[in-house]
């Protein structure tokens, strides 16, 4: 609409230009001059001035060739092929892309949600990804279920549900990621990655396996926070999850190495397990990083107990590291569709 209907009459009404010329050159009963221009037309020389006494011919400059006012309101319009070659594949530069590896563009979840359902109905996606069906089905008033194994996953959608609808969005219910203390061990014990991925993404923070980064011994996510009121300024945390009972000093000694490598000004390190007195004086010994305003530790410990205890290390209040969803508010309602 926007690319071929580009004008707009006083009324508010889409129009566009469209050739009045026939493409058959030898018409000598459609070959007349109208308002100056001789041309073989497509219509009798009484249907165009009829057309142009409705003013539905028009003559943008004088000598220039008349042109048909085409109505979008008056087309029928065409049913959709099953070669849906308008809607663009996301790529990076795309305001809509959150940084999930198979992301799909909305307006084809869309349309394929209003193509088969009905407001109201029940939308499941069962390897959701970072629910782009969900938000889809949210924005078109349908319930919905969505799945994934990937705990980076469930933490995108519940952030782009809030940054999409705000305060319009229905409550939502997460199964399945850990809840407490020892649903978080029993995580653990089960698949130690998934535990991993789960306690860094509460934090709203990429997994360094995650997408096509390589993983590294000392740094397990990385997360961009801001500093400054204008949002120009960053700092990155790094963060390493410690599943085992056995934690030793070394394991921090790795934290710092990769901070180091992977450009962080502060450490948090996430553990099960309770740290020891050696790792306790060397993280009370690390000091601290001062930003405007503030000064934070350089290294934090935070234990799976105190977690659940709702104790958080400190670090910047805004924390970028996941992109907001740029799409705001659902959809007007739409018709039931006869199906
Ligand atoms: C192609 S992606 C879906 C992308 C999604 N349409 C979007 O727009 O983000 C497939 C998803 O299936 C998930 N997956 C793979 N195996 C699964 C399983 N056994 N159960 C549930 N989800 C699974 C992956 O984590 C991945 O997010």
């Amino acid at each position: 609409m926007e690319k071929f209907y580009r004008y707009e009459d006083e009324n508010g009404r889409r129009y566009q230009l469209d050739n009045l010329v026939n493409p058959n050159k030898n018409r000598p009963n459609l070959t007349y001059e109208f308002l100056g221009v001789t041309r073989v037309w497509r219509w009798t020389k009484q249907r165009m001035m009829k057309a142009y006494a409705d003013g539905l011919v028009i003559q943008s400059s004088e000598g220039g060739v008349p042109r048909f006012k085409r109505y979008l309101d008056e087309m029928l319009g065409q049913p959709i092929t099953d070669d849906w070659s308008d809607i663009e594949h996301l790529h990076g530069s795309n305001s809509e892309t959150l940084g999930y590896p198979t992301q799909k563009s909305k307006v084809l979840l869309e349309r394929i949600i209003q193509a088969s359902s009905n407001e109201g109905d029940t939308i499941l996606d069962g390897f959701c990804g970072c629910g782009t069906t969900v938000d889809a089905a949210e924005g078109l008033h349908r319930n919905w279920i969505g799945i994934d194994i990937s705990p980076i996953a469930i933490s995108l959608i519940k952030r782009r549900l809030n940054d999409t609808y705000g305060k319009s969005l229905n409550s939502f219910e997460v199964r399945g990621t850990p809840t407490d203390e020892v649903s978080a061990v029993e995580l653990w014990k089960q698949n130690p990655n998934a535990f991993q991925d789960w306690w860094l993404t509460e934090f709203e923070v990429f997994s360094t396996t995650f997408g096509t980064k390589g993983s590294d011994k000392g740094i397990d996510g990385v997360g961009q926070y801001l500093i400054d009121q204008k949002g120009n300024d960053t700092i990155k945390v790094g963060f390493q999850v410690k599943g085992g009972t056995h934690i030793q000093s070394k394991d921090i000694d790795a934290l710092v190495g990769a901070m180091d490598k992977h450009k962080c000004q502060l450490g948090v390190f996430l553990t099960i397990e309770n740290p020891t007195k050696p790792m306790m004086d060397t993280v009370a010994g690390s000091g601290f990083v001062e930003v405007p305003g503030f000064k934070y530790p350089r290294l934090q410990i935070l234990t799976l107990k105190d977690y659940f205890l709702n104790k958080r290390p400190r670090l910047p209040k805004v924390n970028i590291t996941f992109k907001a969803a740029a799409k705001k508010g659902k959809k007007t309602h739409q018709e039931e569709l006869d199906l």
